[in-house]
């Protein structure tokens, strides 16, 4: 089994995000015995050029973008995975800016529009290499205490590019707390619902309703969440007063 994470978030190896991509994976991994083969790509090291919108892909060039950066070698490694998992932080309520360069760019996977409509399960465009074992799942962490309400923009986005039901969400608030070194052992243990969804994406290629149930429950109850974010704004502005 192939994984290919892309890692949407600018902060690279210190997102939080990918603390939580991180436990999943690391659920698939320990449930294939170490069989799966994991590749991670930080798109914020990528060349990728903004589509020009020549819409070459749909016509002239057949699957084929005519723009030669990053982009043909990223969706030849998509092609040969099993599961892709898209990684990164909520930016204004939608993907972040490089993550949507990248998105928009996969114009050439998906079908030219010919008046369709969205049905349930399919998107508008429907994918052009339509494979039904391939897995497409994204993992995001946001700041805010509650996932509820602030991720509607997006997945009502997700749920236009992929089809409702066609990708697996797992979302994540309180990011900020998910790095503090003195909340580790509160934090890997809250972790350990992610890694078990990792296992059940291996072992059935989906989560249990009662895991993805879980999954976006906050690591603190509000009122720590609050308390902990306050603390967090003050010691920074400390830390710039005693420079
Ligand atoms: C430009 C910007 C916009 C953001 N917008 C939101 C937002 O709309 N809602 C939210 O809850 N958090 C927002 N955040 C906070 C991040 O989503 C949050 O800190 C996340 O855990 C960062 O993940 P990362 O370390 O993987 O990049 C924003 C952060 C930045 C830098």
């Amino acid at each position: 089994m192939k994984i290919l994470v892309l890692n949407g978030s600018p902060r690279k190896g210190v997102s939080n995000t990918m603390k939580v991509t991180e436990a999943f994976v690391d659920g698939i991994c320990e449930e294939s015995c170490g069989s799966a083969e994991v590749e991670t790509i930080n798109i914020v090291d990528c060349k990728i050029t903004p589509c020009t919108g020549c819409l070459s892909c749909w016509g002239k060039t057949e699957g084929e973008c005519v723009i030669k950066d990053d982009i043909p070698q990223i969706k030849e490694k998509i092609m040969k995975s099993d599961i892709i998992v898209e990684s990164f932080p909520l930016y204004f309520f939608g993907m972040p800016g490089i993550l949507k360069l990248f998105t928009d760019r996969m114009l050439s996977m998906m079908c030219t529009y010919k008046g369709q409509r969205a049905e349930l399960g399919t998107s508008f465009h429907g994918l052009r290499y339509p494979s039904k074992d391939k897995k497409f799942v994204i993992v995001s962490s946001c700041g805010y205490a509650l996932t509820d309400y602030v991720y509607d923009p997006l997945l009502a986005q997700y749920d236009c590019i992929c089809g409702k039901g066609n990708y697996t969400p797992i979302l994540c608030p309180q990011g900020k707390t998910l790095r503090v070194p003195e909340l580790k052992n509160h934090i890997d243990k809250f972790l350990e619902k992610f890694k078990q969804a990792g296992r059940e994406m291996y072992r059935f290629g989906k989560i249990i309703p009662e895991t993805a149930e879980k999954l976006s429950k906050p690591p603190f109850p509000e009122r720590t969440f609050k308390a902990l974010i306050q603390k967090f704004w003050s010691d920074e502005k400390e830390s710039v007063k005693n420079v």
